[in-house]
């Protein structure tokens, strides 16, 4: 039998079908949480059940920022809880989680078991979020994926002092009419982003292996940025959005 698992996040929904028995992923996907995260669930499940036989479920658990929207599922768990299960199941060494997502960043000390020792977690302030960077990457007039690549070309360390998007976008936007390259904003903007997790790390102390994940770690921008900052070398999982889905299947 498999168990299901949830992650409803305020920008993309995922969900994992996991195999308890063998302890290996059947099933893995995401989609724009957009303004339905029930259609989003629904959506990937119908994707999903292209590829495996659905009738296998006999449990689910759903995680995430909207996770009190869904009501079909057997438990619902924090996403503190189901991002420590799911990273540790993918990197066992791991004892500090950095996830990044649309909205809201979290870090988690964890126990040397996988169990939650601590956390602190920021969903006040969009600067530290991947909200910074599709703003950016809006402004820059480049996809994402652009934005990191175009970073790594930067030749020249800027400020930006702005600790709020609305205001680091006129910022930006200053800086691209004194002639300032695109190269140079976009490494700014990840270093802004980089400073802030670090700061927000204060609170807990850093053990390694540091795993980073959230669709934010698909920038490997930011990934080396942090590792400067924090010097050690950061584990991102292959899909680094689906591990508190991952987590609330394991859990389930
Ligand atoms: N290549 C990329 N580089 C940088 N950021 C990216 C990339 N691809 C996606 N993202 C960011 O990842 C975000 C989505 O990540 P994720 O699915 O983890 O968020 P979420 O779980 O919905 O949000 P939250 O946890 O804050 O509720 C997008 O909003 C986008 O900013
Ligand atoms: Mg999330």
């Amino acid at each position: 039998m498999y168990s299901l698992g949830i992650d409803i996040g305020s920008r993309n929904t995922k969900i994992v079908i996991w195999n308890p028995q063998e302890r290996t992923i059947i099933w893995q996907g995401y989609q724009s949480t957009e303004v339905s995260a029930l259609a989003a669930v629904e959506k990937l499940l119908a994707l999903a059940a292209s590829d495996c036989d659905l009738s296998k479920i006999n449990k689910e658990c759903v995680t995430g920022y909207g996770r009190k929207l869904y009501n079909k599922a057997d438990k619902v768990l924090s996403e503190i809880t189901c991002h420590a299960s799911g990273c540790y199941e993918l990197f066992p060494a791991g004892r500090t989680i950095i996830d990044i997502g649309g909205q809201d960043s979290k870090i988690i000390s964890l126990e040397p078991a996988g169990g939650v020792k601590d956390f602190v977690m920021n969903d006040k302030c969009a600067a530290g979020t991947g909200r910074f960077l599709e703003m950016t990457a809006l402004r820059l007039e480049c996809s994402l994926h652009e934005l990191s690549t175009m970073a790594d070309q930067s030749d020249m360390e800027l400020q930006l002092n702005s600790t709020c998007v609305v205001f680091a976008e006129s910022e930006i936007i200053g800086l691209l009419a004194e002639g300032n390259t695109q190269q140079n904003i976009a490494h700014a903007v990840f270093m802004s982003i980089a400073k802030r997790i670090y700061a927000q790390m204060a609170g807990l102390s850093l053990i390694p292996s540091v795993v980073f994940t959230g669709g934010v770690a698909k920038s490997t921008h930011l990934k080396k940025c942090l590792e400067t900052l924090f010097g050690t070398e950061l584990l991102v999982p292959f899909e680094p959005e689906i591990s508190g889905a991952l987590g609330a299947a394991i859990l389930a």
